[in-house]
């Protein structure tokens, strides 16, 4: 079958350290299913593989991509959750939590395994692309937002980085929820573009913002964590799943025991997460900020886009 995979590691300029081939169809197995994918999406995750974060050299070569939409051996549409092991699902008690990618190869191929309980039924409301964005940058945007910094409507929220996957999901599922949702970015045209997806507000990275909000998403890290501390009310919540530009800042930690500040980790949602998102969706007529669309065939141009952080939403890939 058809994959892109990393073959080497490449920690500079990772998109060096793919390439685009023929890889053995994965075998069907007990109490896991072969599906046959229709649409992926590609995060960030993809770029840290290739660069060599998470993955050891003795792991290549590893198929790429943790999210994808697609056609499960019994004919159903459905969307694959990207986490492996973590409920214990079809592959033991003594599974580790991985992502797919990370030890199991991943989504950006014709096919790609995983444990029967991963599938959910994809809405008919959502397009495969669409329910391709879901299960890593919306997923994990979702829990920051409702289970982990539990805002709810009329309260505000900061989405640091406005262009990125999640932080995009985050601006769209919060303004949909009656979230007052000031976004950052580095662009004048991202920042135009957070307003039209539904920002109250949009300021330049690092900007004061007129009023402190109750929680903070942050995802940009070294970057952005001095102004998410100084952003968030006192007691509020930083609610934090990546650090894309690099994740050595000062730690502001007067500011963050003085003004009672809780900072959580998070790390993607849960199946039932997941469910309650598509859920979501399909009732409310949300859908994820697709950036552009590209065949597998062509998979180093999104990612070029992607670590050139020139996107907009989602980048999707039809095998
Ligand atoms: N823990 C988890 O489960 C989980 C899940 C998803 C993602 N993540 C992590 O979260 C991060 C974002 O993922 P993603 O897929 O959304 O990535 P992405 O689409 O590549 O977005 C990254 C965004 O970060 C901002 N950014 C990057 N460098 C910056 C800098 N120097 N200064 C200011 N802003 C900067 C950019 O926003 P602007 O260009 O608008 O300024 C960019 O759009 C990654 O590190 C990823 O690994 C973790």
């Amino acid at each position: 079958m058809l994959a892109a995979y990393a073959a080497r590691f490449s920690p500079d300029s990772p998109v060096d350290g793919l390439e685009v081939g023929e890889r053995p169809e994965p075998e069907a197995r007990e109490n896991w299913s072969v599906v046959e994918v229709r649409a992926a999406s590609l995060n960030h995750h993809d770029l840290w593989s290739l660069r060599g974060v998470g993955l050891r050299a003795e792991q290549l070569p590893m198929v790429l991509g943790t999210d994808a939409a697609g056609v499960a051996p019994d004919g159903t549409e459905v969307v694959v959750h990207a986490v492996i092991g973590a409920d214990g699902h079809g592959v033991g008690p003594r599974e580790p939590r991985s992502l797919l990618s990370e030890r199991y190869d991943g989504t950006l191929a014709q096919y790609v395994a995983v444990p029967t309980a991963n599938l959910l039924p994809k809405p008919s409301e959502l397009t495969f692309a669409e329910a391709s964005c879901m299960p890593t940058a919306y997923l994990t945007a979702y829990r920051m937002l409702f289970s982990v910094a539990g805002l709810t409507p009329g309260q505000s929220v900061l989405v640091q980085g406005a262009g990125g996957g999640v932080a995009t999901a985050a601006i769209v599922l919060g303004a949909a929820a009656g979230l007052e949702v000031t976004a950052t970015s580095r662009s004048t045209a991202k920042r135009e573009r957070a307003l039209a997806l539904g920002a109250a507000h949009a300021v330049e990275t690092g900007a004061r913002l007129p009023a402190r909000v109750d929680a903070v998403l942050e995802s940009v890290g070294q970057a952005t964590w001095a102004h998410s501390v100084r952003s968030v009310k006192p007691g509020g919540t930083i609610a934090v799943c990546g650090a894309t530009s690099g994740d050595a800042p000062p730690a502001e930690l007067t500011r963050i025991f003085f003004q009672e500040i809780a900072v959580r980790g998070v790390t993607m949602g849960s199946r039932d997460d997941l469910a309650a998102l598509l859920a979501f969706c399909a009732r409310t007529g949300l859908r994820p900020v697709i950036d552009s669309q590209y065949p597998l065939t062509d998979v180093a141009t999104a990612l070029a886009r992607l670590d050139a952080g020139a996107q907009t939403g989602k980048l999707v890939i039809a095998p």
